[in-house]
């Protein structure tokens, strides 16, 4: 296992290239299942949980080369069409292939997932989904079989919660399925509406991306793809927030700052300069961060995955501030980590109360989920001293050559074997 090294209390400055989104390129890899032939997907970025996905679809007789951060990806030959525990546990998007399987090859046997352990989050929505458009669905020993006769057929689904894979999920399945489909309270999160573009691209019919309602002809069969990952928006977050943590000027490029109006307002308020082209921001702090309160929602309001980032600059700004988590209901396991450098956080139900202290003090902490291990570097990257914070294989699993990008906006940190 690998740990990071920080020594903090230096301004980040400098320019860094934003990766490809890992949400939005896990859904356009697994949708390639949905047809034979070469597919191309451009700005795919090289993290553990693509690697993960890219092994699942090669257990069922896929092959794909990269070259740089274009993916090929044949699916002609799918001869096994189990995706089985070892894969999925590691990784919660691995429920993406059942619709695909379902849709394309009438069968599949998917593991329940794994991944962060941010509350229970269950796959109900995508399993009612699928079933009311005729799949038959078994739970057995760990595993859900699904299988359907003839195509999938058309229906109305409606999420009681707009939830972003059940909504790919959906998408991937009826785009091959007879008759209509209809997704009310769908996600409209930007790597929805990346999926959809490269669904349309293999010649699926859908109509209202980016709103809540989805309409989808079923078409016979499609083509295979050519598309381009869009921006990852949280790794972009995720950077804004660490300048307002240690000061300085980065600029960030080839990112998509349409994709992140409710951070982009917040770190405002907060006292962050933030200058916007139709692809890059400038991001500057010029003085003391200001408390703001959030409260996460689905797009486009405040991110859930930035939540813990902004808690770690929280921490540090002047004044009291009011985090309020309304996706998942266990989603503060920084909260302890945080704690242990010297913030003032009390959990209030599904609100974390943070008092900002004049400067975090360099402790060694535990890297616990993705995001959390996020709000670790960033809360380290302005404390004072050396640190490390072990078991950073979950920044590996969504932030593509961190060490690298942080090096070359001047922080003091490396990685080392544990
Ligand atoms: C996706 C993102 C994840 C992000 C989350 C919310 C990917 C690969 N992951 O996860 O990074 O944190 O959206 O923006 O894109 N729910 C149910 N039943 C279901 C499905 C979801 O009750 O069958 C609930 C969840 O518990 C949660 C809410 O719906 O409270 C939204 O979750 P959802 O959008 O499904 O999250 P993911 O798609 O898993």
């Amino acid at each position: 296992m690998d740990k990071l090294i920080i020594e903090g209390g230096r301004k980040l400055q400098g320019e860094i290239n934003i990766s490809g989104a890992k949400n939005a390129a896990l859904p356009l890899i697994a949708a390639t299942l949905l047809a034979p032939g070469w597919h191309v997907i451009r700005n795919v970025p090289d993290l553990r949980d693509t690697k993960t996905i890219l092994a699942l679809l090669e257990s069922f007789g896929a092959v794909w080369k990269r070259d740089g951060n274009v993916l090929s990806i044949n699916t002609e030959a799918l001869t096994n069409l189990e995706a089985s525990y070892d894969l999925v546990k590691t990784m919660r998007a691995s429920i993406l292939v059942l619709g695909p399987l379902l849709a394309r090859m009438r069968k599949a046997r998917v593991s329940l997932p794994g991944g962060c352990a941010i509350g229970a989050r269950p796959i109900d929505f995508h399993l009612d989904g699928l079933s009311k458009m005729g799949a038959r669905l078994d739970l057995e020993e760990g595993y859900v079989n699904a299988s359907t006769g003839n195509r999938l057929s058309g229906g109305n689904i409606y999420f009681d919660i707009p939830s972003v894979t059940g909504t790919e999920n959906i998408l991937m399945a009826s785009v091959l399925a007879k008759g209509v489909t209809v997704i009310k309270n769908a996600a409209r999160e930007p790597e929805v509406g990346n999926l959809i573009d490269m669904l349309i691209s293999m010649g699926a019919d859908i109509e209202g991306k980016d709103t809540d309602r989805l309409i989808i002809h079923g078409v016979k069969d499609l083509r295979p793809a050519e598309v381009t990952t869009i921006p990852d928006r949280i790794e972009t977050g995720t950077y804004m927030v660490a300048v307002g943590a240690t000061g300085g000027e980065v600029t960030l490029r080839n990112c998509n700052p349409n994709h992140l109006p409710a951070l982009t307002e917040k770190l405002k308020a907060a006292g962050l300069i933030i200058e916007e082209t139709e692809n890059s921001f400038f991001v500057s702090r010029p003085s003391k961060i200001q408390s703001v309160d959030i409260k996460t929602q689905p797009y486009p309001g405040f991110p859930t995955d930035l939540q813990a980032q902004l808690m770690a600059l929280m921490s540090m700004a002047n004044g009291l501030s009011v985090i309020t988590e309304k996706i998942f209901e266990n989603r503060f396991m920084h909260v302890a980590e945080l704690k242990r450098m010297g913030a003032e956080i009390k959990i209030n139900g599904n609100s974390a109360i943070v008092k900002g202290s004049k400067r975090l003090k360099g402790a060694r902490v535990m890297a616990t989920d993705l995001r959390a291990s996020a709000s670790l570097v960033v809360a380290r990257l302005a404390a004072e001293g050396i640190t490390e914070i072990s078991r950073i294989y979950h920044l590996e699993r969504g932030y593509e050559d961190m060490v690298g990008k942080l090096q070359a906006l001047g922080a003091n940190v490396r990685k080392e074997k544990e």
